[in-house]
């Protein structure tokens, strides 16, 4: 007979991952048990407000009731099929999802990167089946200070030395210019180029947000120059802006969308390629797939999600609330904070450097019981779900002010 298990503390899960999990992140010292909209709960029961919603990928709260509903449903009945079949569950996702963003057919995926390196293999099938470009001579353009994800062809043109240094060789056929700079763009898109490959607000990088006019500039000059325009939404979209998608402040609908995190409901990891029929036309059987990529139980949850956004309130909430968190924002400038950017619900916050590092601020409001987490060196990012209130919102900013003051 086995022993029962007993039951771990925190310090002690913590310790317990350390030899037998990889070290390829390193996470705050909480450990989450259980969570329900705003909020979760370590295994001691103390309470954090999250205001990271698993960058992104829970912009509608932990749990969310319609979505776990959708989910318990689909798990009562199916779950999985592979593409070998049909399932009447993917149909009316796809539907719907391409309604909700302008365009006319998807490619469902299942995580964040796999959604990036489809989007580069469909845009290089675009260009030597409709644009004529030479076999293996495609480029792609991208920004520098990127992120797309982890895999070797990504990291090929990621410009942060970390994600890259030991991971070589990389895959050749990508072009790094400056973001926000559409000069360099101009001159690095040629006959080769298969696609422009840009973040809309560059997440990791610290939410950094292009001049105005950029993004309807990369429309432009994308259509000009014969080429795509692939918008990686996969941490702008779904409402964290306060729009559907980032690229509808400028009111550009790109030929090519990917899109992650949040199409998941912080249930199962879902991803698409949502982009024209000219364009994702181009994939015939066996070119391409993923088993569990358009799975039952991943529509119907990417369906809910579809549905919670088609309303208009969570990108609402998170315009108006964007104006709450900028105004609190705002009151810091000067008492600990450099300077902020912010769309929506969504914010870079750079500490001075003189009261402690993105991870330090990150530790104390930990223990403030509020969960942020810090990206290059000394800015921190906000993106709480966009179903916070106003009050959580103040209490948040007000503990990092705390802990600004502490210092
Ligand atoms: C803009 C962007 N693209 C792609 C990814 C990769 O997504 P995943 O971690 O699901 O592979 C991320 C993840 O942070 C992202 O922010």
């Amino acid at each position: 007979m086995t022993a029962p298990a007993r039951t771990r503390d925190s310090a002690e899960l913590i310790r317990a991952e350390e030899p037998v999990l990889a070290h390829n992140y390193h996470p705050l010292p909480v450990v989450v048990a259980r969570a329900e909209g705003t909020w979760v709960e370590d295994v001691e029961g103390r309470r954090y407000l999250d205001m990271l919603a698993g960058y992104s990928a829970l912009n509608f709260g932990h749990r969310h009731p319609a979505l776990i509903d959708a989910a318990h449903r689909q798990l009562d009945r199916l779950t999985l099929t592979s593409r070998a079949f049909h399932n009447d569950r993917l149909a009316e996702f796809a539907e719907r999802l391409a309604e909700l963003t302008g365009l006319d057919m998807v490619l469902p995926m299942n995580t964040g990167a796999e959604a990036v390196e489809s989007g580069i293999k469909v845009a290089r099938k675009w260009a030597y089946d409709v644009k004529g470009v030479p076999a293996d001579r495609a480029t792609i353009v991208v920004a520098a200070e990127n992120f797309h994800g982890r895999t070797t062809t990504i990291v090929s043109f990621s410009t942060d030395e970390t994600a890259r240094a030991g991971f070589g060789p990389f895959t050749p056929g990508f072009r790094i210019v400056p973001y926000d700079d559409l000069a360099a763009l101009e001159a690095a898109v040629d006959e080769t180029t298969a696609a422009v490959l840009i973040e809309p607000i560059q997440g990791e990088a610290g939410v950094l947000i292009p001049s105005d006019g950029y993004l309807a500039g990369v429309r432009e000059l994308t259509r000009r120059k014969g080429c795509l325009f692939i918008a990686d939404e996969i941490q702008s979209g779904l409402g964290r802006t306060g729009r559907t998608l980032a690229v509808e402040h400028e009111d550009v609908v790109p030929d090519v969308l990917l899109l992650g995190k949040a199409l998941g409901g912080g249930i199962v990891p879902v991803s698409a390629v949502v982009a024209r029929r000219e364009v994702l036309g181009v994939l015939r059987p066996g070119e391409h797939g993923s088993t569990f990529g358009g799975n039952p139980l991943a529509a119907a949850v990417g369906t809910a999600v579809v549905e919670l956004l088609e309303t208009g309130e969570y990108q609402r909430r998170a315009a108006e609330l964007g104006i709450v968190l900028r105004g609190a924002l705002e009151g810091l400038v000067g008492k600990g904070i450099v300077g902020f950017r912010a769309r929506g619900l969504w914010a870079g916050v750079d500490i001075d450097p003189a009261i402690g590092t993105g991870r330090e601020i990150s530790e104390r409001l930990m223990r403030e019981g509020v969960l942020v987490k810090d990206t290059h060196g000394s800015t921190i990012r906000l993106a709480p779900p966009l179903t916070i209130t106003t009050e959580e919102l103040r209490s948040a900013v007000g503990a990092l002010g705390v802990v600004l003051g502490q210092a």
